[in-house]
């Protein structure tokens, strides 16, 4: 991803091959600031405030603090004080549990004095096959954009998102914007429609600031609008992302994606689901009985913060002070109501026939 012309990606090691920078997603996109996590709790705190968050990229912080776990005590016991603390800090997007699971197993296949440098290898690789996966995602995804332009005869085709799902949740390119992305590179006229995503705004400020920096058109919406421009065939089609997929296609993803399955359902408008293999959860069936759901503090929601015209940063309250508020962080849109899912090998029938098709190896060791 490309800001002001620089490339970035979303976590990186420094100079001193130690360090670890990410750039701090809670004061996009009024400020662009880079924080250096130099310890386990750092990444732990980092990934518990929302500093970093995204599925893919939240499993590439914790598999950077095991390394920085590391450095303080490569022990065994420090291996699983630090994948204890790690695995707390958020519930619902299950890259978590598969980053910290595959650093642990190869941490400590090793002897203590090798574990630090042995930890930074893995997650540099868990980060570099995250982008790769993410490109992948790009391909697979733009012959159903490709689709939608030819069925759609208009030259332009309109897609819809939710939240963020794109380079600032994964470590480059994203998985839902990966294809939009693909298809700006063909030439093709994608405009987005960006779900504003309410309490924390993660589309109208992260999704819309990335489709900006990369000149790709698109209009922030409120999330109460989707059904609407679906009704008026404004919507060729949805693209979002998921935190956790069961092995039977249903998805987890930030609270209104089922919503917006529902609109997309009654109104014939396909909805596909973005998503890297390291976000299916084999163990579990049922997404709505079985995935947790992350439930956070109530001032996401009576709370915004904002720019005034002199430039200064303000948060202010916009509910009935007094008034309790509910937030849920994530829903459930059950697998009958996703038109596909978009995979790096592929895209295939929100269903476990599909997923088994397409990872008969991951299938056949979780069954
Ligand atoms: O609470 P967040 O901002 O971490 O939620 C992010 C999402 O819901 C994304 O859609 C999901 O993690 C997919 S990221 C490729």
């Amino acid at each position: 991803m490309r800001i002001n012309g620089h490339p970035y990606r979303t976590i990186w090691v420094g100079k001193d091959g130690r360090e670890v920078q990410v750039i701090d997603q809670t004061v996009l996109p009024h400020d662009f600031s880079t924080v250096t996590l130099n310890e386990v709790e750092a990444a732990a705190k980092a990934i518990e405030s929302m500093l970093v968050r995204g599925a893919p990229l939240i499993g590439g912080t914790a598999a950077y603090g095991m390394a920085l776990a590391m450095l303080a005590d490569a022990s065994d016991e420090g291996v699983e004080a630090a994948y204890a603390r790690l695995m707390r800090t958020r519930p619902t997007a299950v890259n978590l549990r598969w980053g910290l699971e595959r650093m642990r197993r190869v941490l400590l296949a090793e002897a203590p004095s090798g574990r630090a440098d042995r930890a930074y290898a893995e997650a540099a690789a868990i980060c570099d096959e995250d982008v790769e996966i993410c490109s992948a995602i790009g391909r697979h995804g733009l012959t159903l954009i490709e689709e939608a332009a030819r069925r759609n005869g208009s030259g332009r085709v309109d897609v819809l998102t939710h939240c963020n799902a794109g380079w600032l949740a994964t470590i480059d390119r994203g998985t839902a914007t990966a294809p939009i992305y693909a298809a700006r590179e063909q030439g093709i006229d994608v405009h987005v429609w960006v779900d504003e995503t309410r309490p924390r705004n993660q589309g109208a400020s992260l999704t819309a600031y990335e489709l900006l920096h990369e000149e790709v058109p698109h209009t922030i919406i409120a999330d109460n609008v989707g059904g609407h421009l679906m009704q008026h065939g404004k919507v060729d089609l949805c693209i979002v992302g998921t935190d956790r997929t069961t092995r039977r296609g249903d998805v987890a993803n930030k609270i209104g994606t089922y919503l917006k399955a529902l609109a997309a359902h009654a109104n014939e408008v396909p909805f596909y689901v973005a998503l890297p293999s390291t976000t299916i959860d084999w163990r579990i069936a049922d997404g709505v009985k079985e995935i947790p759901i992350e439930e956070r503090g109530a001032a996401e929601l009576t709370h915004v913060t904002g720019r005034d015209a002199q430039g200064r940063l303000h948060t202010v309250q916009i509910t009935n002070p007094g008034s309790p508020g509910g937030n849920w962080a994530f829903d459930v849109t059950p697998a009958r109501y996703v038109t596909g899912l978009i995979t790096e090998r592929g895209v295939s029938a929100a269903s476990e026939e599909g997923l088994s098709a397409l990872f008969p190896e991951e299938a056949k060791q979780a069954g």
